[in-house]
C-alpha cells in the first residue's frame, strides 16, 4: 500500500500455435483448446514505471513505443486496463508510463499482440506481487497468463515456455480456458531447441484482424466440426510430443495450418490470406521433404508468412535449403531465425 513509485521491466516472447485457436466466446474464452511453441528471439520488452496518484480519476498512462509517444496503440491498452480492472483494483491508484519495444522488425507481419500483452501482464503482476509479497509463484504466473488472455487470447501462451496448452482438454491435466499452462508431460528430446524460421512473405498490415477473424466462427457452417477436430488434434499432439514421432507431428501441424486458412476461405465474408509465394514455399517444402527425408514442415498464422519448423539436428541443412530455395519468395529476402524458448523474463 505504501508503494509510492517505481518501475519494472519484463520481456515476453511471441509464440507459434501447433493446434490453432480460432473462434472464441465471451470474455476471451476460446472455442477450442490450442497448443503452441513459445519462441525465443521474437520478443517484446516493456518497462512499466508507476507513480502513486493523489486521487482516483480513472486509468492514466503514457505510452512510448521505441522511445516515442505512440497514440495509435493507446486505445488497445485502455481497453485492456478496463477489462482487467476488476481483477487489479490497485491499477487506478497509479499513473503509468509504458515504454515498449519489439526485437523483431515493426510491421513485419509478425503479430506483436501476444508478446506485447504478455510483457505488460508480467509487469502488472510484478506490481501486484510487490503490494502482496506473500503471493505464491504459481498464482503469479497463472494470473499473469489470465490477464494476458484478456489483452489478446494467444498472449496467455507467451508467459511460460516451452510448450503451452490453453483451453480445457480432457486428456491434458490442469488445462483450463482461463490461462495457459506448460505442457504437463515430459517432452521428447527431438523437440529440444526445435527451430522456427519465419519467412516474411508479406509484411503489410493484416487483412483481417484476429478480432474479426474469431467472429467469423460464429455461425460458420463448419464451426462445430472444427472445434471437435481441434480436440482430436490436441490428443494426437499430446502423444507425439512425448514419443517424438515427427512423421505424425508434421501431419497434424501442417493440417492445422491449412484448416485455419480453409475456415477463413469458407467464412461469410470469405478471405484468402495466403499469397502466391506462400503456396510456392509450401510446395518447395513438400518437394524437399520427399526428396531428402528431412523432417521439415510449415505452419501459418492468420497471414501470408510461413513458419518453417524443424529439429535442431538438421538446422544446417535446412538453412541451406531456405537460403537457396525459399528466400527468393520473401519480401526483401527477409526471414527471422527463431527457436523454442522459455517464456517471459524479468530484466
Ligand atoms: O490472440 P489472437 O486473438 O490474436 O488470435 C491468434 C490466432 C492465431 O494466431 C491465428 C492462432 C493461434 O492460436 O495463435
Amino acid at each position: 500500500e505504501g508503494l509510492e513509485k517505481g518501475s519494472f521491466e519484463w520481456s515476453a516472447p511471441s509464440n507459434i500455435a501447433l493446434v490453432k485457436y480460432w473462434g472464441k466466446k465471451e470474455h476471451q474464452i476460446p472455442a477450442n483448446p490450442s497448443v503452441s511453441f513459445t519462441l525465443n528471439n521474437c520478443k517484446t520488452v516493456t518497462k512499466l514505471s508507476f507513480v502513486k496518484k493523489e486521487s482516483d480519476n480513472g486509468f492514466s498512462f503514457d505510452l512510448l513505443f521505441e522511445g516515442k509517444e505512440k497514440e495509435t496503440f493507446k486505445p488497445k491498452i485502455q481497453k485492456f486496463f478496463e477489462r482487467i480492472e476488476s481483477y487489479c483494483p490497485y491499477l487506478k491508484n497509479y499513473h503509468f508510463t509504458i515504454d515498449t519495444l519489439n526485437t523483431f522488425p515493426h510491421s513485419s507481419g509478425i503479430a506483436s499482440s501476444a508478446s506485447g500483452m504478455a510483457a505488460l501482464a508480467m509487469n502488472i503482476m510484478n506490481l501486484e506481487k510487490t503490494l502482496n509479497p506473500e503471493m505464491e509463484e504459481s498464482y503469479f504466473y497463472s494470473k499473469a497468463s489470465f490477464l494476458a488472455r484478456l489483452g489478446s487470447g494467444s498472449a496467455c501462451r507467451s508467459v511460460k515456455g516451452n510448450v503451452v496448452v490453453w483451453g480445457a482438454h480432457k486428456e491434458i491435466e490442469g488445462s483450463t480456458d482461463l490461462f495457459g499452462i506448460t505442457f504437463p508431460e515430459t517432452i521428447h528430446d527431438v523437440f529440444n531447441n526445435y527451430q522456427d524460421t519465419i519467412l516474411l512473405v508479406d509484411k503489410g498490415e493484416k487483412q483481417v484482424s484476429s478480432t474479426v477473424g474469431h467472429d467469423l466462427m460464429h455461425g460458420h457452417p463448419f464451426a462445430e466440426q472444427r472445434f471437435e477436430q481441434a480436440h482430436e488434434n490436441l490428443s494426437k499432439i499430446k502423444t507425439i510430443l512425448q514419443n517424438g514421432d515427427l512423421e505424425n507431428f508434421i501431419k497434424v501441424v501442417e493440417s492445422e495450418a491449412l484448416i485455419l486458412h480453409a475456415v477463413m476461405m469458407t467464412s461469410v465474408p470469405y478471405y484468402i490470406l495466403m499469397k502466391p509465394n506462400t503456396l510456392e514455399i509450401i510446395n518447395r517444402i513438400w518437394k524437399y521433404r520427399s526428396e531428402t527425408g528431412v523432417p521439415v514442415c510449415f505452419t501459418l498464422d492468420a497471414g501470408a508468412n510461413v513458419h518453417v519448423l524443424y529439429p535442431q539436428q538438421v538446422k544446417e541443412k535446412v538453412l541451406e535449403f531456405i537460403q537457396q530455395e525459399l528466400v527468393g519468395y520473401c519480401q526483401n529476402s527477409q526471414y527471422i531465425c527463431d527457436e523454442i524458448g522459455k517464456g517471459s523474463e524479468k530484466i
